[in-house]
């Protein structure tokens, strides 16, 4: 991915991480997802009471894209204060996969560091639709 363009999911994701609506934990998330129109879509982690219920940034951003009716996907970064940078949870990898396919990440954090990788890297054996048999 071209830096220009990975600096400005990063800025994205970083804007996006101020919304964080996390006073359980205290682990502000932030998402950008870039879709193949162009249209880049930010999501926050946002917790309650119930703690179950809470949702990752990234399926925040992945279901804002979705429901504006977004169905191809170029690139995701996700940003948060941990080091090495936090990578997405596993509910998370199976739902990009299923939705975005093998997407590029970017991985990065406060202090500037930033990793790259293919979502597939972090998801090796899926279960997807390919595993069902023909409907
Ligand atoms: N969280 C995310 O937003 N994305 C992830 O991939 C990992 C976890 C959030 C959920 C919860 O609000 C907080 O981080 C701590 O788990």
């Amino acid at each position: 991915m071209a830096s220009l363009r990975a600096a400005e999911l990063i800025r994205l994701a970083r804007r996006a991480r101020e919304n964080a609506v996390a006073p359980y934990s205290r682990f502000r998330v932030g998402a950008a997802l870039e879709a193949a129109s162009g249209t880049i879509y930010g999501g926050c982690n946002v917790e309650n009471a119930t703690y179950g219920l809470t949702v990752c940034a990234e399926r925040v951003a992945l279901w804002k894209a979705l429901s504006e009716g977004e169905r191809d996907f170029r690139g995701l970064a996700v940003v948060t204060d941990a080091a090495p940078p936090a990578t997405p949870c596993g509910a998370c990898r199976q739902l990009l996969w299923e939705f975005c396919g093998d997407l590029e990440l970017i991985l990065a954090n406060l202090d500037g560091r930033e990793e790259h990788c293919r979502l597939s890297a972090l998801f090796p054996a899926p279960f997807d639709r390919s595993t069902l048999p023909e409907r």
